[in-house]
């Protein structure tokens, strides 16, 4: 497979019921941090990992995910008359004019397998990228999908991301069995969705990021339903794992699942004290909260 990835799999077509009644009408994957949508983080890793070519799973209800990527013509046009050009670079940059996003429908909610299956004739037969917007990695250094796709250049491997997860928690994600790890690289031998903590082969958790050899379309397109009665994405891997080498990939950084409300919040809080100018302000109010509600006396 040791060829360079241009291509990057959104699938934004999920319910996302644990956000509502929110997601009744904004998608989960436009949901903020700080001031920019879940999916546009995806898209600056995938587009910094070398991805060309973007390819959102969306459904019909989700009209702000291509809205958002679209041209705004009349606001572009009055932040310029108002001399806005700061906030116009941000409305102008949300996609790199060398990159192009293309969107697939998936009629149905019948899985994330299914999902990946619906961007088979953009993708081709070329490896590609999966990236679930609603997992944000934080890194100073390279996103996590740059680290992916480099390491998959030089294997040829496919390369899942993984990260470790307390036992009791398994049940919530795909769980891989590995051989002995190469630096932060184990090669697959077993991977099994959301297995109970007493039959978890391991507990190395699969993350939102993926590097995929395209024959996984054609294991797609055999897999059954699965757990949920979905078609899931776990299955085809656990196919792939007899004809052709996939990795697990302990990435660099820090992986926030946006999926939950919990993770949202951790995930807003670490960007706010992260961020240039709002880090000051957001110490000082999260230290006030804490002393209001009597949770703790800090000075
Ligand atoms: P989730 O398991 O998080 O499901 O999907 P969900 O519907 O988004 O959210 P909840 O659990 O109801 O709150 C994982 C990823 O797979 C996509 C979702 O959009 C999300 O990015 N997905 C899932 C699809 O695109 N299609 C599907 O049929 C299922």
């Amino acid at each position: 497979m040791s060829q360079r990835i241009r291509k990057a799999v959104f699938p934004v077509a999920g319910l996302g019921t644990r956000f509502l009644p929110a997601t009744k009408t904004v998608p989960k994957e436009m949901l903020p941090i700080i001031d920019k949508p879940l999916i546009q983080y995806a898209v600056d890793e995938a587009v910094e990992a070398g991805c060309d070519t973007l390819i959102f799973v969306t459904n019909r209800y989700k009209h702000a995910v291509a809205d958002y990527f679209d041209k705004a013509y009349e606001l572009e046009q009055k932040l310029e008359q108002a001399g806005k050009l700061e906030q116009l670079e941000l409305v102008r940059n949300v996609l790199p004019s060398h990159v192009r996003a293309v969107f697939v429908t998936q009629a149905e909610a019948l899985g994330l397998g299914h999902a990946v299956l619906c961007a088979k004739p953009i993708v081709g037969n070329e490896p590609f990228a999966v990236l679930l917007p609603d997992d944000l990695i934080w890194n100073r250094g390279p996103g996590a999908l740059k680290q992916m796709a480099d390491a998959a250049e030089s294997s040829g491997a496919s390369v899942i991301a993984v990260q470790d997860v307390p036992r009791d928690q398994t049940g919530s994600y795909g769980i891989v069995a590995t051989e002995t790890f190469s630096g932060r690289e184990g090669r697959i031998s077993a991977i099994v969705e959301k297995p109970s903590p007493e039959t978890a082969p391991s507990t190395l958790a699969v993350v939102g990021r993926y590097v995929l050899s395209a024959r996984i379309f054609d294991l797609l397109e055999s897999t059954t339903p699965g757990a949920g009665g979905e078609i899931q994405l776990t299955d085809a891997i656990a196919a792939l794992l007899a004809e052709h080498p996939v990795h697990a990939y302990r990435f660099r950084g820090t992986r926030f699942d946006c999926g939950t409300h919990i993770g949202l919040i951790e995930a807003t809080i670490r960007y706010a004290l992260d961020h240039e100018k709002l880090s000051d302000a957001a110490q000082q109010l999260m230290q006030n909260a804490l002393k209001e509600l009597g949770v703790t006396e800090l000075e």
